[in-house]
């Protein structure tokens, strides 16, 4: 089992994210100024970089925007990281910290990694919703908590 863990994210790791943001997606993050939205987050306190032992290894972002219930933003694990099991415990961590009993997220039907990793996770589907993307609806998902901490 890899040592990952969560570090609320400062401003000072802002280019840290941006370039895993950029690099997952350069046109969608200049189209969607996702810049702006990662410094809003920051400034939030909703972003929190996900630590492999001391190497950052992504980012996931998480508020209570939907329907006052945790909520996960966007996880992005980087390029080179991916497929060894850090996402499914990055999202074990994050729904630890929710201080709601349930945390929702969504992702596109076509992610499957994303979807695979949900479900690794005990997220059970919620939903479909159509019309944000053309031909690719959005799938809800929601786990309820066990423990708190
Ligand atoms: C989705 C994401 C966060 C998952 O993180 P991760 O660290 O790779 O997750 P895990 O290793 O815990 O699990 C990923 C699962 O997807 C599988 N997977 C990886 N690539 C895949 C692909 N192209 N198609 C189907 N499954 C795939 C892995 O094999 C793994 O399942 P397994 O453990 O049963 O083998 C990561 O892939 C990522 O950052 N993707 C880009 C950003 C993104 O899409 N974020 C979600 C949008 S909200």
């Amino acid at each position: 089992m890899k040592n990952i863990s969560l570090r609320k994210a400062t401003i000072k790791d802002i280019l840290v994210v941006v370039e895993f943001d950029y690099n997952l997606d350069q046109v969608e993050h200049i189209k969607l100024k996702r810049e702006e939205k990662i410094t809003k987050a920051i400034l939030n306190n909703q972003c929190f970089i996900i630590l492999e032992n001391n190497l950052s290894v992504g980012f996931v972002i998480f508020d209570y925007r939907f329907f006052d219930q945790g909520w996960i933003e966007l996880i992005i694990i980087g390029d080179a990281y991916r497929g060894k099991g850090i996402g499914e415990q990055a999202i074990d961590l994050i729904c630890k910290k929710s201080k709601t009993d349930k945390v929702f997220t969504s992702t596109n039907r076509s992610n499957m990694p994303m979807q695979k990793v949900l479900t690794k996770s005990g997220f059970s589907f919620a939903g479909k919703l159509i019309g944000l993307d053309e031909g690719d609806p959005e799938l809800f998902y929601f786990k309820k908590r066990k423990n708190q901490s």
